[in-house]
């Protein structure tokens, strides 16, 4: 809190990933943010506050959509770009004419926002284009001594960014699906709600690469993995599997992780699995392709976009 005060860059959990967080009215800290994270500074940063009681300091309208948002899912996983106030920060805002805003549960979240008062700007706690970080220790592995603060609020609960939802011209898109489902949020506000469109405001996430491992990762079919895994590993070469299954069948030279059908631990996980096959000193991944229904587009959107960072060199499966 201290360090906040000070300019200084936090790293913190929030149920969701953690965050590197800096006062968000203070443009030295902001630039302290994009700089560790290595990000190009076009993009904007979500605001966290610690409840929608100085909402209004931030966003200069409300829409009733937006508010009925709020108090169904804040605090929670769930983030609202609005109109913004004329005092927030362009650095923040990336220049938009919006605002990026979420009200995160986790009580260290919580009790760090509390006793600050004001806006925390926080991005994942990655360099950019990395999978963002769900454990203190990820954080660590991201920054090393590069950053001072990192508060250890153990394992993220969710494991997947805030679903993002925008509240612009009388319109509600979704941006950015996550545990809160395009379903979830029809339910609140009707059939209304649309998705992204290509001129929809900017979220860096759908810059296709994102959220990549750094070994190269194809999605495959259930019934492709071992076959895949018996010829590419042919010259010695070990394989990453991220599946929903256990392998049929005995293979030398492949790190097998069985995530399992159930979609919270799926979804609690799959980070901090990328991150362990990424160690395994694997050649490749191969991720299982995961159910087409709707509770699992979050989980699909990081994959595909993970899938989309990887050379062309591996287009070419056996
Ligand atoms: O769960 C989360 O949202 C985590 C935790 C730390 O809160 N934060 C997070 O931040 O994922 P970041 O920076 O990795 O992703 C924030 C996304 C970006 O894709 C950014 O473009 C989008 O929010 N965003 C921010 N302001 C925006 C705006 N005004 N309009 C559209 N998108 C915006
Ligand atoms: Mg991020």
């Amino acid at each position: 809190m201290q360090a906040l005060r000070a300019g200084e860059v936090v790293a913190f959990p929030t149920e969701t990933v953690y965050g590197l967080g800096g006062n968000a009215q203070h443009a030295g800290a902001v630039q302290k943010i994009y700089a560790l994270k290595e990000r190009p500074a076009a993009h904007p940063l979500i605001v966290h506050l610690d409840s929608a009681r100085f909402l209004h300091r931030w966003a200069r309208d409300v829409p009733e959509a937006a508010a009925k948002l709020a108090e169904k899912f804040w605090p929670g996983p769930l983030t609202l770009v609005l109109p913004r106030a004329p005092t927030v920060l362009d650095l923040v805002t990336g220049g938009q004419d919006s605002v990026a805003i979420r009200v995160p549960a986790h009580p260290m979240a919580q009790q760090l926002l509390r006793a600050f008062g004001g806006g925390v700007a926080a991005p994942s706690a990655n360099r950019f284009g990395h999978v963002s970080p769900t454990r203190a220790e990820h954080v660590r592995e991201e920054f090393g001594e590069a950053l001072r603060v990192v508060l250890d609020g153990g394992e993220c609960q969710v494991g997947l960014e805030s679903t993002i939802v925008s509240c612009l011209e009388g319109e509600v898109r979704l941006l950015r699906p996550g545990l809160i489902s395009l379903a979830q949020l029809r339910r609140e506000l009707g059939d209304a709600v649309g998705t992204a469109t290509p001129s929809a405001p900017r979220v860096p996430g759908s810059a296709e690469a994102h959220y990549a491992p750094s070994t190269p990762l194809r999605l495959v079919a259930d019934g492709q993995i071992e076959r895949l895994v018996a010829e590419l590993s042919r010259g010695g070469k070990r394989i990453g599997v991220l599946a929903q299954r256990s392998p049929l069948g005995s293979f030398r030279h492949v790190t097998w992780v069985n995530a399992g059908t159930r979609l919270d631990h799926y979804m609690h996980d799959l980070y901090a699995n990328l991150r362990t096959l990424d160690r395994a000193g694997t050649c490749c991944l191969l991720v299982q392709d995961v159910p087409k229904d709707e509770r699992w587009d979050a989980v699909r959107d990081r994959l595909t976009r993970a899938a989309a960072a990887t050379p062309a060199e591996f287009g070419d499966l056996p």
